[in-house]
């Protein structure tokens, strides 16, 4: 299950994107166990290379305040996506496979609820590190 509020949260993060090369501006938003909101918009560099996604934003947002359980995410952008190989590698390190994750749109016509274990069901974690 994933709260309004955090779909809300992400839809509204997706307008603070610095986009200025795709255009495509994506909004994030993840919630702790509290049910504080953290979010985060993709941010870009005119060193293509250099750009950050929504989701890792969001995720560092939490991070870096302390948080390391999430109970949900949501992911806001133009059309329907979600989260690509290096987002999902890193939120297999904070995240069950069972974390909750809204696919959005501005509008919100079309949102869905996946499954993170679905989505990515081989993360890479080595026993030895
Ligand atoms: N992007 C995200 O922020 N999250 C995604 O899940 C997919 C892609 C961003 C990166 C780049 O700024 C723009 O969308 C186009 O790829």
């Amino acid at each position: 299950m994933v709260p309004e509020a955090l779909i809300i949260a992400a839809r509204e993060a997706a307008q603070k994107a610095y986009a200025p090369y795709s255009k495509f501006c994506v909004g994030a938003a993840v919630m702790d166990e509290a049910g504080t909101i953290y979010t985060g918009c993709n941010v870009e560099n005119v060193s293509y290379g250099l750009t950050v996604c929504a989701e890792r934003i969001a995720l560092f947002n939490a991070l870096s305040q302390g948080v390391r359980r999430f109970t949900a995410l949501a992911l806001c952008a133009p059309e329907r996506v979600t989260p690509c190989g290096a987002c999902r590698q890193v939120i297999a390190e904070f995240c069950d496979a069972d974390l909750p994750i809204a696919l959005t749109t501005p509008k919100g016509e079309e949102t869905q609820v996946v499954r993170f274990g679905d989505l990515f069901p081989n993360p890479f974690d080595a026993a030895a590190l």
